[in-house]
């Protein structure tokens, strides 16, 4: 439409990206971790961006988060491994610092396969949210078995399918031990066992919908080093947070970013016009390079 439009535009998007740049550190720090750390990665649309404490395996280096946080991204499915299980992440709060986690492999066509094993949380890491609650499922309990503040569900277990009792209440659970056997205890969302008990969700929806952790580490200590500049990571050989400036790792945050280095040799040398003109006519003539 008008020709002159798009050289203009490239001309103003050139000095904005010259004068928003420093080259010589750039170029210097294509390797640096505050470099690779610098790019979330996505891949999954409901779990969303994922950043520091929490990293992609295979997408970013491991020093781009904690050792703990470790995620993996396959397909569209984004998962967790905690104390050897494998969770399914649902969601990840960093405000909050609550992730919402659901036990990967529980469901087989359309009947759910009875869980077996104890939910293990490293609990210096992650500590259930009020929205957690424990429930304890039974699978020997004796023919005939009733109780009013138990809920009966099926589920397959060695191919064939179980009977199987929900129990919320944790004394009750206790005391149900010496009729039923062991109990196998599975974390799940409060509401979502208020709705299985009203009947108004399925035993499988339940073990969908998760359940939430709170993340205890590294709290505050990343947003000091966001707010200076600089990018969260973790100090592998010394197991302690890290924060990646522009210049090289510091321990908490960016001492030197507040004030960005000069551009010019000397920083009264920026503000006098013949400077100015200087570096107007050095960023014209790299104007007409980059067009040719
Ligand atoms: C649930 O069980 C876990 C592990 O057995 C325990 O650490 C946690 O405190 C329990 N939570 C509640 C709300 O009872
Ligand atoms: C939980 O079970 C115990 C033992 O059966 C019972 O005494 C208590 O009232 C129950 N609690 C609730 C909230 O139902
Ligand atoms: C699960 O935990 C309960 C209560 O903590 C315990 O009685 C039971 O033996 C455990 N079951 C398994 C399979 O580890
Ligand atoms: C069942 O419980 C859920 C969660 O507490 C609630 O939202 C829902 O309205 C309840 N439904 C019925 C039929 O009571
Ligand atoms: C990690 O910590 C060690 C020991 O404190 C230190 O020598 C090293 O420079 C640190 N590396 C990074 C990338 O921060």
């Amino acid at each position: 439409m008008h020709p002159k439009f798009f050289p203009s535009t490239h001309f103003i998007s050139i000095l904005i990206f010259l004068l928003s740049h420093h080259f010589p550190i750039s170029i210097r720090c294509e390797d640096s971790p505050y470099v690779k750390c610098n790019f979330p990665v996505q891949c999954d649309d409901e779990v969303g961006k994922i950043v520091y404490p929490f990293w992609v395996d295979g997408y970013q280096p491991d020093y781009c988060g904690h050792p703990a946080f470790k995620l993996d991204c396959m397909g569209f499915k984004v998962t967790i491994e905690m104390m050897h299980g494998k969770y399914d992440v649902i969601n990840i709060n960093y405000e909050a610092q609550i992730l919402t986690i659901a036990r990967v492999n529980e469901f087989f066509i359309k009947d759910i396969l009875c869980p077996e094993q104890n939910a293990t949380m490293d609990s210096t890491l992650f500590k259930y949210t009020s929205n957690t609650q424990n429930a304890t499922l039974f699978y020997k309990c004796p023919p005939g078995f009733e109780h009013p503040a138990t809920w009966k569900f099926i589920c397959l277990k060695f191919g064939a399918l179980d009977c199987a009792f929900f129990v919320l209440n944790t004394s009750l659970a206790t005391e149900l031990v010496s009729i039923c056997g062991a109990g196998v205890v599975v974390p799940v969302l409060a509401t979502a066992a208020q709705g299985f008990m009203n009947h108004s969700l399925a035993f499988d929806q339940v073990l969908k919908e998760g359940f939430e952790v709170k993340w205890t580490v590294e709290e505050g200590q990343c947003r000091g080093c966001a707010e200076s500049g600089g990018r969260c990571g973790y100090n592998l050989s010394s197991s302690q947070p890290s924060c990646y400036c522009p210049d090289k790792p510091y321990s908490t945050s960016c001492p030197t970013l507040k004030a960005p280095p000069p551009i010019a040799p000397t920083p009264t040398a920026l503000n006098s016009p013949k400077s100015s003109v200087v570096r107007e006519i050095q960023i014209r003539m790299m104007h007409v390079t980059l067009l040719k």
